[in-house]
């Protein structure tokens, strides 16, 4: 088939690649001319595991094209897919504006039958904002569809390419038929894909994120009063994931929900709430909850320390929002960072791809470095933050002689607390005992 990508930030570009490695051509447009350059070049412009080899075989195989040309783009595409930015605005409510004003520069262009998929992540009622914007510009017969997209980063690709459910939010046979053929090959395994209306497809992906994001909370709350009463919270976490009512993922007790998706999303499905006066009292105190935890590790580190950290020295491991990624848009580790500079403590920082980004927002607040040991030199405790793998394994025998004092905070529980205590360190985690 005959594809077009608007957009080629994360979403886009995972989509469009990974639409062309079943076969489909594939054209994906960005207005960034720099970028298209560099794109056309062979160069991948996001960090996300296994997404470069699908891009150059799709590239070398001409089913992958980059343009700036948004007119030569849609002429021939069957389906016309939007991924484009939708921030918050200034209230809280997603910003609109770039996937209103991109359906209008479409509307103008199109000639025949299109189906306009809606990737972003959208207010309920946006698939008919974007019809509405078609009928006023043309006369031309389209379709337009809400598919939400369920990508994880990190593990982007197999979420595309293999995807627990597709869903599409259509009334019109035509657009369904086309989207089945489209989405065959990649739930071939028997995972459904669901046909809904335009509006409960908007919905479920808010309300797929804020239930995830619910998850998490619930749990980091459970892991601080097992601290409180001498439970683990490990032990917990098993002891309900194993009913397959609750499901083992997503259970993991941590610093708080991060990236670009999930602080965004919960605000966004409170304040359509707030809108339609309805009270989603849950996920409020799911954001509150969140901005407390975030601070968790923060409020271990001067509980120990007595209040003073002033002229300590603290080595940080990881600061991207999780593991595999370079994104550090609400991540906790820029909170760590920044509370305990302002009680005087300096740090050394190490993340395998986060450090760069964070260069950027924060400058020479701390000190990077090149590999996780030579952040621990001087050193008075080790704090964690991302649990990415070359953490989990360290060696322990090259930290003792380096770090000052054996003592560990880890927001991300990668250690065995037994063993932890057997070589002596004072090892602080999230809901298990000291
Ligand atoms: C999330 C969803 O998982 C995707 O399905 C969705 O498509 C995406 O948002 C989006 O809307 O674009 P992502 O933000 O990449 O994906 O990251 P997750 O793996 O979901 O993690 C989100 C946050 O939850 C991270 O800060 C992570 O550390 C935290 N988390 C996750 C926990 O604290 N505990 C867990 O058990 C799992």
């Amino acid at each position: 088939m005959k594809i077009a990508v608007i957009g080629t930030g994360y979403v886009g570009l995972v989509t469009g690649t990974c639409l062309s490695e079943t076969g489909n051509d594939v054209i994906c447009v960005d207005i960034n001319e720099a970028k298209v350059k560099k794109m056309q070049n062979g160069e991948v412009p996001i960090y996300e595991p296994g997404l470069d080899l699908l891009f150059h075989r799709n590239i070398a195989q001409k089913r992958l094209t980059f343009t700036t040309d948004l007119a030569a783009a849609v002429k021939d595409a069957q389906i016309i897919f939007m991924a484009l930015p939708t921030p918050p605005g200034g209230d809280g409510a997603a910003d609109l504006s770039y996937i209103l004003g991109a359906a209008k520069d479409i509307s103008k262009l199109i000639t025949d039958y299109k189906v306009i998929v809606n990737k972003s992540t959208v207010p309920v009622g946006t698939a008919d904002k974007v019809s509405a914007v078609f009928a006023e510009n043309t006369n031309v017969e389209v379709d337009v569809v809400s598919n939400p997209e369920f990508l994880r980063e990190g593990v982007a690709v197999d979420d595309f390419m293999k995807p627990d459910r597709v869903v599409l939010g259509t009334k019109s046979e035509r657009a369904k038929k086309l989207m089945t053929e489209l989405y065959g090959p990649y739930v071939r395994q028997g995972n459904p894909i669901l046909f809904m209306d335009e509006r409960s497809s908007e919905l479920t992906k808010y309300a797929a994120n804020s239930f995830l994001a619910t998850k998490i909370t619930f749990m980091n709350e459970v892991a601080n009063l097992c601290e409180m009463v001498g439970a683990d919270v490990d032990a917990v976490r098993r002891g309900i994931g194993s009913d397959e009512r609750i499901g083992k993922r997503f259970l993991f007790p941590g610093i708080g929900y991060g990236g670009s998706c999930f602080p965004k999303d919960v605000q966004a499905l409170v304040k359509a709430a707030d809108e339609s006066k309805y009270d989603f009292q849950i996920l409020k105190s799911v954001m509150e909850v969140n901005e407390r935890q975030k601070t968790i590790l923060v409020d271990k580190i001067l509980k120990y320390y007595k209040n003073d950290i002033k002229g300590k020295h603290f080595a940080l491991w990881g600061l991207a929002f999780k593991p595999e990624t370079d994104d550090i848009r609400e991540a906790p580790a820029l909170y760590i960072i920044d509370a305990l500079v302002k009680h005087g403590a300096t740090l050394s920082v190490f993340d395998p791809e986060g450090m760069e980004n964070v260069k950027n927002i924060i400058g020479d607040k701390v000190v990077y470095v090149d590999n996780q040991y030579e952040a621990l030199k001087d050193a008075d405790a080790l704090l964690i933050a991302t649990e990415w793998s070359v953490f989990r394994n360290p060696d322990f025998d090259r930290m003792d002689e380096i770090l000052k004092n054996k003592i560990i905070f880890d927001g991300r529980n990668l250690y065995d607390l037994e063993k932890m205590v057997d070589m002596g360190y004072y090892y602080n985690s999230i809901g298990r005992k000291l």
